[in-house]
């Protein structure tokens, strides 16, 4: 068979993206953000999201056509984010990858929008080895995954007890005055900074909390910590020190995602681990986990920045692996899933 063309839809959170892929190979990735709309809130607001979606759709998709010089009908299946992420957003892409499939006569496939986080590395490094791990990092979750089969088997290992990475980087950036989406923000500060200077807490790493949660993610004590701090320097009426705070906060992050990510490399013996996620495009932790990873002779797989965020290609991307799989195509009334577990690859 021939390398299936898959078209991708993703619309869980504030970008619209429409992917095309042929195998493992890129034709065309467009993204509409609402993140400008957002912004003077602090962070996203469901309906705006689901508002700005349902008006960049088919300008995104003739784009990504265009980009890919394709006609519709050349698609082999349609791929759309089925979740998690919010309801109002998902189903603007659901509904619209339906009526595609439908209308055009081709198979469509509810996918889980944290698989395609570690998909979209498939696109640039070519087929997992079985097991990876893979370390993905975005604003609503932090997971260790084990991968056996992209496609069909990919098991959690450990997550986030409270707040997810990116979502301390957001809350960090707005206590400290800092735009939303926090992490671009804060990555950029940290640059100038010193990330010795201030000593933050590295979440669920002291023995007694390894015992129950070896392999999980806390990030909440890390944002009251930075909180704490700051309000104690604004009592003693000295200035903040924002590059200081961010690239200690930023180590903080980085230290404890890349300690624990290659301790389970370790634990179940596993020698790739993958990185993904929004905020795998931070520079902290790119370069911190490619020095552990050297270190302990693990091969790390990241996905170039630009693909790390929110995007259609990376459905696509899981897409393509469910058909080469053969994996039976989504049913026509599935509905979007805000809590879909990441074990499910697709619906
Ligand atoms: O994966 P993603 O695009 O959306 C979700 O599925 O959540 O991730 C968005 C998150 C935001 O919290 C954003 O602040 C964070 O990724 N992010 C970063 C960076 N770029 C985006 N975090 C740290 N450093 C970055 N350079
Ligand atoms: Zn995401």
């Amino acid at each position: 068979m021939s390398e299936p063309l898959v078209l991708g839809i993703e619309t869980s959170c504030d970008e619209t993206g429409v992917g095309i892929v042929r195998g493992r190979q890129l034709l065309a990735n467009e993204v509409a953000s609402s993140m400008a709309e957002h912004a003077r809130f602090g962070g996203v607001v469901p309906e705006i999201a689901s508002r700005a979606h349902l008006h960049a759709i088919l300008p995104t998709l003739d784009r990504a056509l265009a980009a890919a010089q394709i006609d519709l009908g050349q698609v082999d299946a349609i791929a759309v984010t089925a979740g998690p992420g919010l309801v109002g957003a998902l189903a603007v892409g659901l509904s619209a990858a339906k009526a595609l499939a439908f209308a055009l006569g081709k198979p469509f496939y509810g996918v889980n929008h944290l698989v395609g986080h570690v998909g979209v590395d498939l696109l640039e490094h070519g087929p997992l080895p079985s097991p990876a791990l893979a370390l993905l990092v975005s604003g609503g979750h932090t997971n260790i995954l084990r991968v056996d089969d992209l496609a069909t088997r990919v098991s959690q290992i450990g997550g986030a007890i409270d707040d997810a990475a990116g979502e301390a980087y957001d809350k960090v950036a707005r206590l400290l005055g800092l735009p939303y989406p926090g992490g671009p923000v804060i990555d950029a500060a940290a640059q100038h900074g010193d990330p010795t200077s201030i000593a933050f807490p590295r979440g669920l790493t002291a023995r007694h909390d390894l015992a129950r949660h070896r392999f999980d993610f806390s990030f909440s004590g890390l944002k009251t910590s930075v909180a704490r701090w700051v309000e104690q320097r604004q009592l003693d009426g000295q200035p903040i020190p924002l590059d200081d705070v961010a690239a200690s906060f930023q180590e903080a992050v980085a230290d404890v995602l890349t300690g624990k990510a290659l301790d389970a490399c370790r634990h179940f013996g596993v020698g790739t681990l993958l990185l993904g996620g929004g905020v795998a495009a931070n520079s902290r932790l790119r370069t911190l986990l490619a020095e552990r990873c050297a270190a302990a002779g693990v091969e790390l797989r990241r996905p170039s920045p630009a693909l790390c965020t929110d995007n259609g290609a990376m459905i696509a991307a899981v897409g393509v692996e469910l058909v080469r799989a053969g994996v039976a195509p989504s049913a026509f009334d599935i509905g979007a899933d805000s809590g879909l577990p990441v074990e499910e690859v697709s619906v």
